[in-house]
């Protein structure tokens, strides 16, 4: 039976200020993060930057899901959006640009400027930042308060990020195109499974002195200044690594996953409805009913998240080998990746759209934690973005990976070589492989993949239930926060 609070924080609660970058993944799981600490009576200002609110406030429910907790407010920086971006390195170049250029002054002002002196919640008493952000760390030594670092991504890759230098030192990159499935032996713990194109995908290039690898090493080894380190994962999952992480980190929280974890203290603390969604794209719930209508476990799940762009050919073998695969299907056809409308309805086949018609279902974004508890999902064909990645966990779907960008290679090594809750199709993307890899996850491998899918699931409920690991780091992370305050 769920105990109702009062969600009105005590009289000279801490005041917690949580800073993203301003990313869908990472947007999320800070939301996350910001409705726990409500919920545990925390005052929380949660800093975005402009457009990424305005289409929060325009597409989510986050103004019913946080406008309960009276200790929640949002606040806004400049975000200098740039108009076209149109490859992966675009991408990371544009966003460091603007970090740099636009949001570090943004939240210096923000916090230096009379701005939040007057709120009535008392003055910010500890900054949560994202871990690529180490001039929160900067900030908050300024007023001398703790900085926590937040680690959204998976701890392997952070630890990857940890080694950059070694990587050089040992000559393992730059690697040459015919190198990539060479094994790497500088990256403690992954000596026996690591090949260079499981590396997150800055690695790919022939400049070790790369803007994007320069920025994920001086910016990991300057989090190291922080008062404290957050990862969204779990200790059963990554416990080698994390014991590295330790030794470097002694204040090191893992927390996740976050999803299941805000499950578990909503139902014990909470009996108020409370929507999920914390998206930046309209979600269209039509496809809950066309599940409702499909057998249970028939349907695979398709979505690469909220920033891979997908070319048009790409795009076709994806459909085809859907199609071929002759199983039902949930498409998440993102509107601004790669592919216009008119490219798309000028040059497809009738084959593909009979058999979408009949088998298939799409839609431009999917209440996608709902969509994974379905009956009727029984597989996702996913990026292997780290949130994508831990809601499968949860829900117990087995995946096929198909990384784009950053994290999402060694996630989906890890998914395939590690987990064993999946199959990695790593920079492999053609119609026959497509097919024979959903039928593998759907039927030939599937009791193999299922069993780990349980053991796993069962060990990520068991870490966020009471007294589990998650549970008790994140009692921890109160306590260190209720003492900086
Ligand atoms: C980014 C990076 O790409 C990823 O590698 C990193 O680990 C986190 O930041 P993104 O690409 O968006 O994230 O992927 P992911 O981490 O999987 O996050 C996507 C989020 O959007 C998930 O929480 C997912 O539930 C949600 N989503 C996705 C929806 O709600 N609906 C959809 O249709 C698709």
């Amino acid at each position: 039976m769920a105990e109702t609070k009062s969600l009105i924080p005590p009289a000279a609660a801490p005041h917690v200020l949580i800073f993203p970058i301003p990313a869908q993944g990472h947007i999320n799981s800070m939301l996350k993060l910001a409705e726990l600490l409500c919920l545990s009576g925390i005052n929380v200002t949660f800093v975005n930057t402009q457009q990424n609110h305005s289409r929060l406030l325009s597409f989510a429910d986050v103004q019913s899901r946080f406008g309960q907790f009276p200790g929640f407010c949002f606040e806004t920086i400049p975000d200098g959006v740039s108009a076209s971006i149109s490859s992966p390195e675009d991408l990371l170049t544009d966003l460091f640009d603007r970090l740099k250029n636009v949001i570090k002054p943004g939240f210096r002002e923000l916090l230096t400027s009379n701005r939040l002196n007057s709120d009535a919640r008392g003055p910010v008493s500890c900054i949560i930042a994202d871990g690529v952000l180490g001039f929160a760390i900067d900030v908050a030594e300024d007023l001398g308060i703790p900085c926590i670092s937040f680690r959204t991504i998976s701890a392997c890759c952070v630890w990857i990020f940890f080694c950059t230098q070694k990587l050089v030192e040992n000559g393992d990159i730059p690697f040459k195109d015919e190198d990539m499935d060479r094994l790497i032996t500088s990256v403690p713990e992954m000596e026996s499974f690591l090949r260079c194109r499981d590396l997150p995908s800055l690695y790919r290039t022939k400049d070790v002195s790369s803007p994007s690898l320069d920025f994920v090493n001086t910016e990991t080894l300057y989090s190291g200044r922080a008062a404290a380190h957050l990862i969204n994962t779990f200790d059963d999952i990554e416990a080698p690594i994390l014991s590295q992480l330790r030794s470097y980190w002694p204040y090191l929280y893992t927390i996740g996953p976050l999803n299941a974890l805000l499950d578990n203290l909503r139902s014990r603390t909470s009996s108020l409805p409370v929507s999920s969604n914390a998206s930046l794209y309209a979600e269209d719930r039509s496809c809950m009913s066309w599940l409702d209508r499909q057998p249970e476990k028939s349907v695979v799940y398709v979505s690469f998240g909220s920033i891979a762009m997908v070319s048009r050919e790409q795009w076709f073998e994806i459909w085809y080998g859907l199609v071929n695969s002759s199983y039902r299907f949930l498409w998440v056809r993102r509107p601004d990746s790669l592919i216009t409308k008119d490219d798309e309805e000028s040059h497809i086949q009738a084959e593909l759209v009979d058999a979408t018609k009949e088998r298939g279902y799409t839609v431009d974004w999917a209440p996608q934690e709902e969509v994974l508890n379905h009956p009727a999902v029984g597989g996702f064909f996913t990026h292997s973005g780290w949130n994508s990645t831990l809601e499968s966990m949860v829900a117990g779907v087995p995946m096929v990976c198909w990384p784009y960008l950053g994290d999402q290679q060694i996630n989906s090594r890890y998914v395939s070589e590690v987990w064993k809750i999946g199959l990695d199709m790593k920079d492999n993307c053609n119609r026959v492989t497509v097919e024979n890899l959903i039928r593998d996850m759907m039927n030939d491998k599937r009791e193999e993949l299922m069993q780990s899918t349980g053991k796993i699931a069962k060990m990520a409920r068991k870490s966020v239930s009471p007294d589990g690991s998650s549970d008790r780091n994140y009692e921890a992370l109160l306590e260190f926060i209720r003492k900086s305050c």
